[in-house]
C-alpha cells in the first residue's frame, strides 16, 4: 500500500524549517530553470513563482503531506486578476490576456516531488483551489504553461480548456476552467 496522502491547507500547518526545505525542494526540482546566474537570481525566481504566493496569499496555498508531514506536493494561487493586479506586472505575458484573465482571474501553480506523481495527488490539490476559489467568488481559475507540455494533459483531465496562445511566439497555453 502506497503512504496516504493528506491534502491540507497551507495556513492549518505547522510549517517547520524542515517542510519549507521540502517545498523548496519539489519547487526547484519541478522547474525547467535549473541553473542560475546567482545566488540572487535563484531567490528571485523562487520568490515570483512561490514565495509572494505563500506570503501574500496562505488561504489559497495548499500542501499535500504524507503520514509523517514530509511534504510531497503543493499548490500555491491568487484569485486576483494578474492582468489587472500591479504584483503580477513583471509576468509580461499578462499584459495581452486581460480578456481572458477578466473570466478566469484566478491562477495557480503546482506541483508534485517525483516519486509520488500519477497517483492523484496533483488533480486533488487543484480540487482544494477550485472549492475555496469558488466559494470566495471566483469565476473561473486559469494556468498559463508550455503548449505541447506533458502537463497540457493533466490539466485538461482536470476540467481546463486551451482558450487563448501566449508568449511572444504562441509557444504559451492559457487553459481556463469555470467555477
Ligand atoms: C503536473 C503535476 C503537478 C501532476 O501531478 P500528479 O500528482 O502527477 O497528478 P495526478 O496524479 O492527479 O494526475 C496525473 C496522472 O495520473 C493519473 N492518475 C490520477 N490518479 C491516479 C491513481 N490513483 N492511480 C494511477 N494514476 C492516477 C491521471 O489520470 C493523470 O494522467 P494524465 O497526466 O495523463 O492526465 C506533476 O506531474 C508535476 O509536478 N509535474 C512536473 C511539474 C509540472 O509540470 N508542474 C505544472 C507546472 S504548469
Amino acid at each position: 500500500m502506497p503512504d496516504p496522502i493528506t491534502i491540507s491547507r497551507y495556513l492549518d500547518v505547522d510549517l517547520t524549517p524542515q517542510r519549507s526545505r521540502e517545498i523548496d525542494s519539489i519547487f526547484f526540482e519541478s522547474s525547467n530553470t535549473k541553473s542560475f546566474a546567482s545566488e540572487e537570481a535563484r531567490a528571485a525566481f523562487r520568490e515570483r513563482w512561490l514565495g509572494r504566493y505563500f506570503r501574500r496569499d496562505p488561504a489559497f496555498a495548499y500542501l499535500a503531506r504524507k503520514e509523517d508531514g514530509a511534504v510531497v506536493g503543493y499548490l500555491v494561487g491568487a484569485l486576483d486578476d494578474p492582468a489587472k493586479s500591479q504584483r503580477f506586472a513583471d509576468i509580461g505575458y499578462f499584459a495581452a490576456l486581460g480578456l481572458h484573465t477578466q473570466r478566469f482571474p484566478a491562477h495557480l501553480h503546482v506541483n508534485v516531488a517525483s516519486g509520488f506523481r500519477n497517483r492523484g495527488i496533483g488533480g486533488r490539490l487543484i480540487e482544494g483551489f477550485a472549492k475555496d476559489a469558488k466559494a470566495s467568488g471566483a469565476l473561473g481559475m486559469h494556468v498559463v504553461t508550455s503548449a505541447g507540455a506533458a502537463n497540457v494533459g493533466f490539466y485538461s483531465r482536470n476540467g481546463f480548456t486551451e482558450v487563448a496562445r501566449a508568449g511572444e511566439n504562441g509557444d504559451l497555453v492559457f487553459l481556463g476552467r469555470p467555477l
